[in-house]
């Protein structure tokens, strides 16, 4: 998958990247192996970082939320034509589906970028095609949700657009409603669901015309209610056959419901008593650094296959069945101000570890864990078989150590 790509007359292809930060480079990096010439579209925020050896001509956000991300995206597309493009994060999907709908080019299909941007218009399609999800209630203040929530506690609250756990909570009990009815009194617009119980997996896959070339299950970790922030990533889950069955069901549903044509895509579920139970669908890259544990696992490059779906390209037959067991863990530590941290260069040198990003140093504040936004970096595994990975992500945690004062 890394040769160049095919000239042809009119000189080689073109992908428009939308969004790259840190998580998105490895887009640039797959599209300069393939001989492509890029152009990218990125925020104020990350624009003095950007890699401007990795593109040929970058396009500045400037202004607020989704609708400066389509301006940006239109001017880039009318200034050129590309063959491809891609949305990167969730900012960036629907400015993406607008401009592939305007211009004719692979992507997941408008009504599938909308539905992936809001959490209640899931909750809404899902209910109609009949797919396994909690009760749910969406409600314009919290206080109309009150009784709803009394009669099925436990309830999870979260807002509709927000992603990385950022505003989900687990309501357990009648003080706990009280609490939170005045604490979040004056948001607009929220979801209330039943708590599903079960553990948590992602489902992620490639699909191209609306038929499924690639998929993947993850199984997760996270941290104890009332929040759910994400601590360790497990790819190459194997259900058992029945398990498995369901999750190909519920999967292609999915699929089937929000219209999706071709890109990536990330869904969540629990798998509960009854089988899985949708938490949520985004049709772009997931976050976490999956792909790149995705790749490991599989061997070959997510991103580079995505690069060549936009581009409407056939995709060689991609792996079924692991072939290396990868993982990506985010160490924690309590909150305060960051004294130390130690067994860095043990944890680089154990033979199953990737590599060690780490944000956050002595000096900085922890603050408590309630986002996926608060952790402080993350470690990549990757293992012959998955005993030896769960030896490596408890060697992880045991051994990089943050020592932190000033809590509470
Ligand atoms: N109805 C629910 N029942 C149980 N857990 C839930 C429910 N909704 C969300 N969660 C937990 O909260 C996490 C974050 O919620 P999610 O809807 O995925 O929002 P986000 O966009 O922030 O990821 C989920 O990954 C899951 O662990
Ligand atoms: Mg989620």
């Amino acid at each position: 998958m890394t040769k160049p790509d095919d000239a042809g007359a009119a000189g080689p292809r073109e992908l428009l990247l939308v969004g790259v930060g840190t998580m998105g480079r490895p887009y640039l990096a797959a599209a300069a192996r393939m001989g492509l010439r890029v152009r990218a579209v990125e925020s104020g925020a990350a624009w003095d970082s950007r890699p401007v050896e990795l593109a040929e001509r970058f396009y500045r956000v400037r202004g607020h939320g989704e609708e400066a991300w389509a301006e940006t995206v239109a001017r880039a597309v009318a200034e050129r034509h590309p063959d491809g493009l891609i949305g990167f994060a969730e900012p960036q999907v629907v400015a993406a589906a607008l401009a592939q709908d305007r211009s004719g080019l692979p992507g997941p299909s408008l009504h599938a970028a909308v539905i992936s941007r809001n959490k209640a218009l899931q909750r809404a399609l899902f209910g109609a095609h009949g797919l396994p999800q909690p009760d749910y209630l969406h409600v314009g203040r919290i206080a109309e949700a009150r009784d709803w929530m009394t009669e099925r506690l436990p309830v999870v609250v979260k807002p509709l657009t927000l992603s990385g756990s950022e505003g989900v909570e687990l309501v357990g009990d009648a003080d706990g409603v009280q609490e939170i009815l005045a604490r979040r009194a004056s948001e607009n617009g929220l979801l209330v669901e039943e708590a599903v119980q079960g553990s948590e997996y992602s489902w992620e896959a490639l699909v191209q015309g609306g038929e499924v070339v690639f998929e993947n299950v993850t199984r997760k970790e996270t941290t104890q209610p009332p929040h759910f922030v994400e601590l360790a990533h497990h790819c190459g889950h194997l259900f058992d056959s029945e398990a498995a069955g369901q999750v190909r069901a519920v999967t292609r549903g999915v699929l089937r419901a929000v219209g999706m044509r071709t890109g990536l895509v990330h869904l969540e579920f629990r798998m509960a008593d009854r089988g899985p139970v949708l938490i949520e669908i985004a049709v772009r890259t997931p976050g976490d650094y999956l792909p790149d544990a995705i790749s490991l696992t599989y061997g070959f490059d997510l991103y580079e296959a995505v690069v060549r779906l936009s581009l409407g390209q056939t995709v060689p037959v991609l792996p079924r069945h692991p072939v290396s067991w990868a993982a990506t863990v985010f160490p924690t530590a309590s909150p305060g101000t960051i004294r130390g941290i130690t067994g860095v260069r043990e944890t680089l040198e154990h033979p199953s570890v990737v590599r060690v990003r780490l944000r956050k140093g002595p000096g900085d504040t922890v603050r408590p864990l309630t986002s996926s936004a608060q952790r402080m970096g993350h470690v990549l595994i990757d293992a012959a078989s998955p005993a030896e990975r769960e030896d490596a992500v408890k060697f992880v945690r045991e051994t990089l150590r943050v020592a932190v004062t000033g809590g509470g």
